[in-house]
C-alpha cells in the first residue's frame, strides 16, 4: 500500500488533503466534523481585517448611543475618571473592540486545537500590515499549529505602483515572523504583477509555505435589477488547470514548499498538482458541493493511483512534471495555442 504522508510546516501529515479555510471550518463543531473526514490537516476560517475594523466602528457606534452597558463604562471611566482626552478614549474603545473580536477567535483556535488530532492551521486575511503582529503572537499562544496569511491586495488603486502593493506582502510577514515561533504560510492571489520573480522572493522571506491561489470574488451585473452581484462563489472543476501552471512553473525555483488551491475537485486534479511540484491540496468548494466525503474520495484515489503507477511515497512523483524536468518545458508557458486554435476554427 502506498504510503501518502507528507511532511508540512515540519509537521507529518497523514496525507496531503487538506481542507481549505472556508466557512466549514468556522465553529469547533465543524472543524471536528471536517477533521473526521480523513483529511492531513485543516485550516480554520479566517479571522478578517475588515470584520474588526468592523466590529470597532459598531462597537463604538453604539456605546456612544447607548448608556450604562459595561462598554459604556470603561468610556466614561476614560473621559471622566481618568481625564483622557477624546482621542484616548476613541483609542481605548477601538482596543477594546479588537480585543473582544480576536478573542472570540482565539477562543475558537484553542478549543478547535483540543478537539482534534490533526493539525491545524489558523488563518488571518489581511490587506495591510495592520496590527497582525500582536494577533499573530496571541495566536500561537492558543495551540494553533501554523498560521496562515490570507493576503488579497487588488492593484486597483491608480496611485499604486506595482512595486508598492507588492511591498505589502512582504510588510505582513515580516511584522508577523518577528513575533511567533510557529510556521507562517502564505496565501496569494494571482493579481501580481511579476508573478513568478514575487513568488520566488516571497519564497525566500522566511514562510513556510506559499499557497497558490486564493479564488476572489467573481463581481456581476444583474441587468434587470441594475445591482451588481456575487457570481461563481465556488470554483468549477476546471479551474485547477491556472494553478497547475504556477506551481509547475515555480517548483524547484522557490524556497519552500508550495501548496495549490482553486479547483481541486477529484483525486486526479490533486495527483496532477503533485506532479508539477506541490506538497499539499487545499479543497473547500467541492466540500461545499459534494460534502465531507469528497476528501477521503480524493485520498484513496491518489492512494489507488500511486499503487497502479508503483510509486511508494508521495517524494517518488512530486514535481515529476514540472517545467524543469518537462521535455519540452515551454508547455507551461504557452499561452496562445495556434495548433488547437486552428483545429476548432
Ligand atoms: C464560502 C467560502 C468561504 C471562504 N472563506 C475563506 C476564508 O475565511 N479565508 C480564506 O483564506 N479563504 C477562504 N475561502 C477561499 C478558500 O479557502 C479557497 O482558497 C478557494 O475557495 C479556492 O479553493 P476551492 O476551489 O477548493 O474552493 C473561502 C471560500 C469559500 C467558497
Amino acid at each position: 500500500m502506498a504510503d501518502l504522508s507528507i511532511q508540512y510546516l515540519g509537521m507529518k501529515l497523514k496525507n496531503p488533503v487538506i481542507i481549505g479555510s472556508s466557512g466549514l471550518t468556522g465553529s469547533v463543531g465543524e472543524v471536528k466534523h471536517a477533521a473526521a473526514s480523513g483529511a492531513g490537516a485543516l485550516v480554520l476560517k479566517s479571522i478578517f481585517e475588515e470584520q474588526i475594523l468592523h466590529e470597532i466602528d459598531s462597537f463604538i457606534t453604539r456605546s456612544e448611543r447607548n448608556g450604562g452597558d459595561s462598554f459604556q463604562k470603561g468610556y466614561r471611566s476614560v473621559l471622566q475618571e481618568r481625564e483622557y482626552d477624546y482621542e484616548e478614549a476613541y483609542a481605548y474603545l477601538q482596543d477594546h473592540a479588537k480585543e473582544q473580536t480576536l478573542g472570540k477567535y482565539l477562543s475558537f483556535v484553542e478549543e478547535s486545537k483540543k478537539s482534534v488530532d490533526i493539525p491545524v492551521i489558523a488563518s488571518i486575511n489581511c490587506t495591510t500590515a495592520y496590527d497582525w503582529h500582536y494577533f499573530a503572537r496571541r495566536i500561537e499562544s492558543a495551540g494553533a499549529d501554523a498560521l496562515e496569511l490570507n493576503v488579497f491586495v487588488l492593484p486597483s488603486n491608480t496611485m499604486k505602483t506595482s512595486a508598492e502593493n507588492e511591498q505589502v506582502y512582504f510588510d505582513i510577514i515580516d511584522a508577523v515572523r518577528k513575533q511567533i515561533k510557529i510556521p507562517v504560510t502564505l496565501k496569494i492571489s494571482y493579481y501580481l504583477s511579476g508573478l513568478a520573480n514575487t513568488a520566488i522572493d516571497l519564497s525566500k522571506s522566511g514562510i513556510s509555505g506559499l499557497v497558490l491561489f486564493n479564488r476572489p470574488f467573481h463581481p456581476d451585473i444583474d441587468i434587470d435589477k441594475l445591482e451588481v452581484n456575487a457570481k461563481y462563489l465556488l470554483s468549477d472543476p476546471s479551474e485547477y488547470s491556472q494553478v497547475l501552471r504556477w506551481i509547475a512553473l515555480l517548483s524547484g525555483r522557490v524556497d519552500c514548499p508550495l501548496v495549490a488551491t482553486t479547483g481541486i475537485h477529484h483525486a486526479e486534479a490533486a495527483i496532477k498538482q503533485i506532479l508539477a511540484g506541490a506538497t499539499a491540496v487545499q479543497v473547500v468548494s467541492a466540500l461545499y458541493k459534494e460534502g465531507f466525503g469528497v476528501i477521503s474520495g480524493i485520498v484513496e484515489g491518489i492512494g489507488q493511483w500511486m499503487d497502479k503507477m508503483g510509486f511508494a511515497t508521495i517524494d517518488d512523483f512530486r514535481g515529476k512534471m514540472n517545467q524543469q524536468n518537462l521535455k519540452n518545458p515551454a508547455e507551461f508557458e504557452r499561452v496562445q495555442f495556434m495548433r488547437l486554435y486552428s483545429k476548432i476554427v
